[in-house]
């Protein structure tokens, strides 16, 4: 007998197509951040790992909705390398779904779309800032007090982690910063 699909992710992934971001998307991206998170996005902690800093372009995303000339932007999500007390690894956001349609499992399929490239391409170790109840439906949880520390203020509880590597947060100590080159 089939299994009965409960998981609205997958019910809804039909209704919807995950594509790489493409310089054509920039001003869609753009205003869909802004009408998301409105202008105190920059003054944000984790835009300080962004500032000076690229996104990893294989792991930028952008949802659409609809069809021919009703076709439009619905979502985008972006992976920007960092260096995780000592290991290398990846910070995800922003993650960003139009009011209309949420509930549609578009943000959860965008990243399950990006934490499967980053596993294939050889990331061990993601962090975020945001809400844990959401990010869980990923495996995301909270990094243990003390560990890792942001470059500026942060709700600790929002600071979470997900393993690509199982065991890599162990290795991870101290400041998450921009990548260590050279
Ligand atoms: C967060 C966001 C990306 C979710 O997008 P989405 O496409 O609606 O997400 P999904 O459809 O994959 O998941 C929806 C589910 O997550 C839940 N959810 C959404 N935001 C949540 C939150 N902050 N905390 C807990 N649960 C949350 C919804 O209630 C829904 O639950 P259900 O499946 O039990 O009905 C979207 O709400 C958004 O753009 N918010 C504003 C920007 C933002 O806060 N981004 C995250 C930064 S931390």
């Amino acid at each position: 007998m089939q299994d009965i699909v409960t998981d609205t992710a997958q019910l809804n992934a039909h209704l919807y197509d995950i594509e790489h971001q493409r310089p054509e998307h920039a001003a869609d991206i753009e205003a869909l951040l802004d009408l998301c998170f409105g202008p105190g996005r920059y003054a944000k902690t984790a835009q300080r790992l962004r500032e000076g800093n690229e996104a990893v372009p294989e792991l930028c995303y952008v949802a659409f909705q609809g069809e021919g000339a009703a076709r439009k932007l619905v979502g985008s999500l972006t992976f920007w390398p960092v260096n995780i007390g000592g290991v290398p690894g990846l910070m995800l956001g922003p993650l960003a779904v139009v009011p209309a349609i949420r509930g549609q499992g578009i943000g959860v399929n965008m990243m399950r779309r990006g934490l499967d490239d980053a596993k294939r391409l050889g990331y061990r170790l993601i962090i975020l800032v945001g809400d844990e109840p959401y990010y869980v439906k990923v495996g995301f949880g909270p990094v243990p007090p003390g560990r890792l520390t942001m470059p500026g203020p942060v709700d600790p509880s929002r600071l979470l982690f997900r393993e690509l590597d199982i065991g890599a947060l162990a290795h991870a100590h101290g400041a998450i910063t921009k990548p260590v080159t050279g």
